[in-house]
């Protein structure tokens, strides 16, 4: 099983992270494919927590090799700040290779995205800020700069230069700010040009060449399917493509060479910022599970919305990734529930919906059907194969399992490495 896709499932936060750090030491190579430092990743070994938002979570295991790959969006000043990060940490951070093809970040960026954001008022996206959304859409617009253009200064003066004659007036006459100099964000960029030459790479021939040589690959996913620009709850999604097929225009390895397709899934659902949420809860319940699950940002700090798990978007994201594992994550975060209510189908205009609706107008107004399941009290957290489950524990994941379209391979009991029962080997 050399070429392994994991994406959220969700809205994000589903623990990807963990899943990811869970296989490090059965891949070679780590992936970020998608996405940029909006993406927030804990993974929790032994006593030490890391936050991890640019780069991939193997970097945390010792021998793989993490790429960042075309498909990402760089900001040069976290990527530093998080590799000097991990260094002090004792982590080796040393084996980083980066895409000569990823866009960068730049301040322009990050100063349009809070601009537009604040312009939009009630309409806001609730976006983290990064300046994900700028930077992308200057890159399917062909005005992006590039990794490579930070080697030749004469050119990365000139692709500035022409994206700033469009920006400052944008800045200047719409949103009433100052306009940026050329020779501030080059003078910026260029300060992080030596370091990270050595890190350059022809990543997409890279992890061919790996592949071929019989390497594991795995390409980790940031953000999540309902984030998706194409299959997400568009406008209120990231600016990248976070489902399988992202992984495969993200990085230069061709669709056919992937073999399995990892989705994780919370127990439940959370969503971060605006926009539609079926099972949201506005009661104590929703207090209960952000209480209990920690469903804070990651990356911003922000209170995570949250609710019951929904079926139709699991179908539907079974079907969008091809996923053939799902990852189970905080099953132990529902321990206590005396009745677990899980979203089976919609009611829209009073018709029973089992699949996500065509309109996104129908999606903001779907009320859940609810299936009601049995919860159980036992501390589930120790527990580390599926038969020492408590019985209504085992019938939740597999009544999961039944109405989600994929296998549950693996689920999560506890925020640690090793909190984790595994059904189905998710590498072999
Ligand atoms: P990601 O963005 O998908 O990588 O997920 P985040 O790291 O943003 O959020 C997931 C959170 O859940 C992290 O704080 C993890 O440590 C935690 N977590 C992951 N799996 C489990 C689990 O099975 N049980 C519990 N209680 N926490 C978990
Ligand atoms: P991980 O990888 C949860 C959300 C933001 C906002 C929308 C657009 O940790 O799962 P952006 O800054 O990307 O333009 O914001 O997407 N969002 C996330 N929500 N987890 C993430 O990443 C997210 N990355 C972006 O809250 O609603
Ligand atoms: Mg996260």
């Amino acid at each position: 099983m050399p070429a392994i896709v994991l994406i959220g499932a969700q809205w994000g936060d589903e623990g990807k992270g963990k899943a990811t750090d869970l296989l490090g030491d059965r891949i070679d190579y780590v992936v970020k494919f998608n996405g940029g430092n909006n993406a927030g990743h804990t993974v929790v070994v032994g006593s030490e927590k890391y936050a991890l938002h640019l780069l991939p979570s193997g970097i945390l295991t010792d021998g793989v090799i993490p790429v960042i790959a075309n498909g990402v969006v760089i900001d040069l000043a976290v990527l530093f700040e998080e590799l000097d990060a991990l260094s002090a940490r004792g982590v080796d951070v040393s084996r980083l290779r980066v895409s000569a093809n990823a866009h960068l970040i730049t301040s322009y960026h990050r100063t349009l995205d809070k601009v537009t954001e604040r312009f939009l008022g009630k309409r806001q996206i609730g976006t983290t800020g990064r300046g994900i959304g700028p930077a992308y859409a200057d890159k399917i617009n062909r005005v992006g700069i590039r990794v490579q253009d930070l080697f030749d200064e004469n050119i990365l003066r000139q692709k500035v230069e022409g994206a700033l004659d469009q920006k400052n007036q944008i800045l200047a006459k719409i949103y009433n700010r100052r306009a940026i100099t050329v020779d501030e964000v080059v003078g910026e960029l260029l300060t992080y040009a030596e370091r990270l030459k050595p890190m350059v790479a022809d990543t997409s021939l890279e992890l061919n060449t790996a592949l071929d040589a019989g390497k594991t690959v795995l390409f980790e996913g940031g953000q999540a399917t309902m984030l998706d620009v194409d299959h997400g709850t568009y406008p209120f999604v990231t600016s990248s493509s976070a489902t399988s097929g992202g992984a495969a225009t993200g990085s230069g390895v061709a669709p056919n060479r992937f073999d399995r397709v990892i989705g994780v899934i919370k127990a439940y659902t959370t969503r971060v910022g605006a926009g539609p949420f079926p099972t949201e809860l506005f009661d104590e319940w929703g207090e209960f599970l952000t209480e209990k699950g920690a469903e804070f940002g990651t990356t911003t700090g922000r209170k995570r919305r949250t609710g019951w798990y929904d079926a139709p978007i699991a179908r539907y994201a079974s079907r969008i990734n091809g996923i053939t594992d799902f990852v189970l994550t905080k099953l132990d975060v529902l321990t206590g529930i005396e009745s677990i209510p899980v979203c089976v189908a919609y009611e829209i205009d009073g018709a029973r919906v089992d699949e996500m609706p065509v309109s996104q107008t129908d999606f903001h107004h779907a009320t859940p059907i609810y299936e009601n399941f049995p919860g159980w009290t036992e501390d589930i957290t120790g527990v580390r194969t599926f038969e020492d489950l408590p019985k209504n524990a085992r019938d939740y994941v597999l009544a999961l399992e039944a109405m989600s379209g994929s296998r549950m391979s693996a689920i999560g009991v506890g925020p640690g490495r090793d909190a984790i029962v595994v059904r189905h080997d998710l590498v072999g």
